[in-house]
This record gives structure tokens, C-alpha cells and sequence, in this order.
């Protein structure tokens, strides 16, 4: 296999797809093996493609080993973890999953919404602890979808998945985004808010934004003095938007209802306060988790990768390479 071929992969994928890549690539995997991402890629200076995961830290120092690089594949929609800057000015193509995942990470929101609304967890552990002496009137009280408003932060894909299913289940829906949708607005009668207004207003409300340092809390301190006090909080975007230290004190002195987590701020840690609280449910960033999405996904980063390698403007560029022309820039 000729060295141009070299495709260096931080983490295993579905089985097929990776069989695949191993056939037509020289394919190096540095999950389980003796190297680090760095030490690999010195090892191996005529990479051509780095295939990444959200979990790995794609800096300058990383491009800094690959002379030879042309593209970086994220295997995730979010791509926060590449230094994105350093790539474009070297005219490396950076890619990602996105639509792939949409209806999975939005059907994973509306699992954590209902778990968090209804219980469900805490009232797994009180069956299993052997808790349950029998039905009561007042056991578990929860909150009813239906009527309530949920409040999407970022109207993107997955905000709309979410908006379009918090609907059927009878739900009002407010959003905020940098832009206003006014199709979505007509269509679906969602109403745009200011953020103020959607944390005052909303029974749930849920991140679907990208992260990007200027977004950094973006829920602190004085966006939870808005939130009602049987507010609930999902996050299944990217932890750092919520001030979590903030967030266990919020749910500990029951100034919000309850909150349902995908992500964390420094992921795979979780606050040890949370750990500690009935009121969250837990979940260890499996937004994109089924079968479905993440064979879709692995095959789109097949797909970009080949076409780069093979001299071609891949698909699924981030939108800051979309934006840049002229097509032949990095071939
Ligand atoms: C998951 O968090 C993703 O960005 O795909
Ligand atoms: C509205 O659709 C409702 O069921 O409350």
C-alpha cells in the first residue's frame, strides 16, 4: 500500500465500515495500541487523513505532525474539539456527520425529557431498592408534557427534531437562535424569543447549539435566576454550555425542577455533586447512539475520506469551509 494512503483512525468503528477502510487504506488505529495520537502521527509523517472523535483534541501541535494532511474527519456533528483556524489556513478539509444523527440525538433528548419529567429513573431505583409497597395517589408525582413549553436554544436540526416531536406530545414551543426561522415560524407556529424571555417563559427548556468559547456558560448564574422554579434543563449538546458546579446547587437547593444530561464539562467526569441528586438523569453522551446513526456516520467519514484522497472536495465540510472557495483550494 502505497504511503499516500495513510489514514491514521484515533478510535475503532462499526466493525463493517473499518473492514472496509482497512482493505482499501493503510489504516492505523491508535486506540489499544502502544502510541499516542502524537507519538503516531511522528511515526507516520506521511498521513494523509486523520479520522477523529469528539474526545480528541485536533491543536496545532497535532497538525503540527502531519505535513502531508489533507483532511480531518470528525466522527460527530459538533467539531469543537478541532482547531478549525490552524486546518483552514493549512487547506486541510475538515468534515463531519451531520443529518445522520438528527433523529437519534432527538429522540434521545425526548427519552431524557420524559425520563426527567416522569421519574422514571429515580423510580427504577426505588423498585429495584425494594421501596415500592404498593400504588399511591401521590407517588412520583411528575410533570405533563402536554401544555407545557419547551424552549429550544438553537433552532438548527436536531432544535427542530426536538420541536417537531415536543409538538406531538402536545407541547407549546418557544426557541431562540442567532437566526430567526421564519418558515419553521409558519409552518409549525414555533415564536422566536429573546433568551430572557424563553428562560423565563419555558417548563423545559434544551440546548441545541454548537459550542464555541464565546458560548461558554452560556447558562450561568443569571440565566437560572430566570428559569422557573419547576423549570427542567436538558443538555445534549456540549457541556460546557452549562455552568455545572452552578447547575448540582441549583438542583440540590430545588431552585429548578430537575435537569437530564448528555455531555458534561469536562467529559468523561461528571460533577460529584450530580452523582448525589435524584432530580438529573444521567446519561454518558449517547445522543447519537443507535445503530442507525452511527453506521451513517461511519460511512460518511469513508466517504469524505476517500474523496479527498482522491483528489476530489469532499462532502459534509464544516460550514467555515463551505464558505471558501475556490473548490480546487486544497486538491
Ligand atoms: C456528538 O456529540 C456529536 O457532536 O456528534
Ligand atoms: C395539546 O395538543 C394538548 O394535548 O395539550
Amino acid at each position: 500500500m502505497p504511503s499516500e494512503c495513510l489514514v491514521v483512525l484515533t478510535r475503532h468503528l462499526p466493525s463493517e465500515v473499518q473492514k472496509r477502510m482497512e482493505k482499501h487504506w493503510d489504516l492505523i488505529l491508535v486506540e489499544g495500541g502502544k502510541y499516542s495520537l502524537i507519538e503516531t502521527l511522528e511515526r507516520n509523517p506521511g498521513t494523509r487523513a486523520l479520522i477523529s472523535f469528539l474526545s480528541d483534541p485536533i491543536h496545532r501541535e497535532v497538525l503540527d505532525r502531519c505535513p502531508l494532511l489533507q483532511i480531518v474527519a470528525n466522527y460527530a456533528v459538533g467539531y469543537n474539539n478541532i482547531d478549525v483556524e490552524t486546518a483552514l489556513e493549512r487547506k486541510i478539509w475538515v468534515t463531519h456527520t451531520p443529518d445522520v444523527l438528527t433523529k437519534a440525538t432527538a429522540d434521545h433528548t425526548m427519552a431524557l425529557m420524559l425520563a426527567v419529567s416522569r421519574r422514571i429513573v429515580e423510580g427504577d431505583r426505588f423498585v429495584r431498592s425494594g421501596k415500592f409497597s404498593g400504588w399511591a395517589s401521590d407517588l412520583m408525582l411528575g410533570r405533563e408534557l402536554s401544555g407545557s413549553v419547551l424552549g429550544v436554544i438553537g433552532m438548527g436540526r436536531i432544535g427542530e427534531a426536538v420541536s417537531r416531536r415536543a409538538s406531538a406530545f402536545g407541547m407549546r414551543v418557544v426557541y431562540h437562535s442567532r437566526n430567526r426561522k421564519p418558515e419553521l415560524e409558519r409552518k409549525f407556529g414555533y415564536v422566536f424569543r429573546t433568551l430572557p424571555e424563553l428562560l423565563r417563559e419555558s417548563d423545559v427548556i434544551s440546548l441545541h447549539l454548537p459550542y464555541s468559547k464565546d458560548l461558554h456558560h452560556l447558562i450561568d448564574a443569571d440565566e437560572f435566576s430566570l428559569m422557573k422554579p419547576d423549570a427542567i434543563l436538558l443538555n445534549v449538546a456540549r457541556g460546557p454550555l452549562v455552568n455545572e458546579a452552578l447547575l448540582a446547587r441549583m438542583l440540590a437547593g430545588k431552585r429548578i425542577a430537575g435537569a437530564g444530561l448528555d455531555v458534561y464539562e469536562e467529559e468523561p467526569r461528571v460533577h460529584p455533586d450530580l452523582l448525589l441528586l435524584d432530580n438529573v438523569v444521567l446519561a454518558p453522551h449517547t445522543g447519537s447512539a443507535t445503530r442507525t446513526a452511527r453506521t451513517r456516520m461511519a460511512e460518511m467519514v469513508e466517504e469524505s475520506v476517500t474523496r479527498a484522497l482522491s483528489g476530489e472536495r469532499p462532502g459534509n465540510l464544516i460550514p467555515q469551509w463551505r464558505r471558501l472557495g475556490p473548490p480546487e483550494a486544497n486538491v
